[in-house]
């Protein structure tokens, strides 16, 4: 253990790039006692790879011994006990049990089923933005313009929701993103359990509805699912919803557009993928690696649990860097922080977690990355940055918040 690492977000380039902090770390601490967050960072991938995969420790912020951070969480789950019932704060066996009735629709074979539908949804948002700027060279914000809407419209239409709902829930997606923030005014807290409240209305009478008469979208699935007799609650239903749509939302949009970017600054990459399309999967699994947007997983220990030289002992709340682990050369030798589109092991990164709350969703996100990779290749040519990324200073999901391009944007769909 060192001095010289420190773990803080709030320094001048954290935002822009956190990489150099965590190098440091790795090097210097990697298990290292932050003071500010109350916790421990863990940084290695051995390390982080270990404590994912470890049935002892917990997802469950009431295991911990009570610090600053964990009291606020915890009066805030209080007033929000519906959100409180959400499987990524639960442990087995109870979390096995919600997530088993919840998992058939997000296996890969029927992720693949959605394949046209998200094409479909992919060529209409390309559509709309070239009869927006039309066939000459345009400036345009590729955060504004689509990464970011294409997940929710998605995930609506997967959900079965009806067309002209969109808005509504992006909004209210947006609720759900800022609840979970520690820092907000009254007012806003206010409209944003506001906001809750109305999602959570609407999508218990859609429940009711798809209860009702059943079709063929991930509503009726989740409603009906059923294993030895069991189902989901319809608390337990709905807290799951609002998880999958705040999980599914952001960390998406923010692979999509952070991975153009990956790919802008790395051209050599770029050509290469225009060059074979066929590397695009691994690619994918790349991007996420070099640059994905789940930085930190939090998890609780409830027993000493030795890890390097250190041992934690049990009720300490652990920050897992998933992205730290995906940049560490003692795993990815020393082309870690370069993007190679065919590493052979991409595949092996953190990015969609590990172990038994490894991402529900991760076959959902990936096909739609490739979709939405594949069109933004067909379709935008002549691309090029125009101005500086602009990175939100969220500290667990990172993503741009604004991502200014130059290109031409072809007219309709290419086949690839
Ligand atoms: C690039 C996109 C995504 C990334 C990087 C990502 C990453 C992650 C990570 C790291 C976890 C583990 C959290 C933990 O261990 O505490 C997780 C869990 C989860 N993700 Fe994703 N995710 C993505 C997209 C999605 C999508 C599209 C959905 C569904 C619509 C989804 C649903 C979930 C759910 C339900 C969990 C909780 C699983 C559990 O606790 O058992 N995710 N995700």
């Amino acid at each position: 253990m060192t001095d010289t690492a420190v773990f803080d977000p709030l320094a001048e380039g954290f935002a822009d790039s956190p990489y150099e902090q965590y190098k440091e770390l790795r090097d210097h601490d990697p298990v290292h006692r932050s003071e500010l967050m109350h916790g421990w960072v863990v940084t290695r991938f051995d390390d982080v790879n270990r404590l994912l995969r470890d049935p002892s420790i917990s997802s469950d912020v009431r295991n911990a011994t009570p610090t600053p951070l964990t009291i606020t969480e915890l009066k805030r789950l209080s007033e929000q006990p519906r959100a409180s019932r959400t499987v990524v704060l639960m442990d087995d066996p109870e979390h096995a049990r919600i997530r088993a009735l919840m998992a058939e629709p997000f296996r890969s074979r029927a992720v693949e089923q959605l394949r046209d539908q998200i094409t479909r949804r992919v060529d209409d948002a390309l559509d709309a933005m070239h009869s927006r700027h039309g066939d000459g060279r345009v400036e345009l914000d590729l955060v504004a313009e689509f990464a970011y809407p294409l997940p929710v419209e998605i995930f609506c239409e997967m959900l079965g929701m009806p067309e002209e709902d969109g808005p509504r829930f992006r909004y209210w997606t947006q609720c759900v993103a800022r609840s979970v923030d520690p820092v907000m005014s009254p007012a806003e807290r206010d409209e944003c359990l506001a906001g809750l409240d109305e999602m959570y209305a609407y999508l218990e009478a859609e429940a009711d509805r798809k209860r009702a008469e059943p079709a063929d979208d991930l509503m009726s699935a989740l409603v009906h699912a059923e294993i030895d007799g069991e189902r989901l609650s319809k608390e337990d239903l709905i807290a799951q919803l609002v998880t999958l749509y705040m999980a599914g939302h952001e960390p998406t949009a923010a692979l999509i557009s952070a991975g153009m970017l990956s790919l802008l600054r790395a051209p050599d990459q770029l050509a290469r993928l225009h060059a074979d399309r066929g590397l695009l999967r691994n690619a994918i699994s790349e991007l996420a690696r070099f640059d994905g947007p789940n930085h930190f997983v939090r998890r609780i220990t409830t027993q000493p649990v030795p890890l390097g030289e250190t041992e934690l002992p049990g009720g300490v709340v652990i920050y897992a860097s998933v992205a730290s682990a995906n940049r560490d050369p003692r795993r990815w030798g020393p082309d870690a922080d370069r993007v190679v589109v065919d590493r052979p092991d991409a595949t092996q990164h953190l990015q969609f977690g590990a172990g038994v709350h490894a991402c529900l969703g991760s076959h959902l996100a990936r096909l739609q990355a490739e979709i939405a990779f594949s069109a933004l290749l067909d379709r935008l040519d002549h691309l090029e940055l125009a101005g500086t990324p602009k990175w939100g200073n969220r500290v667990f999901i990172r993503s741009l918040d604004a991502f200014p391009i130059v290109c031409t944007i072809g007219p309709a769909a290419r086949a690839s």
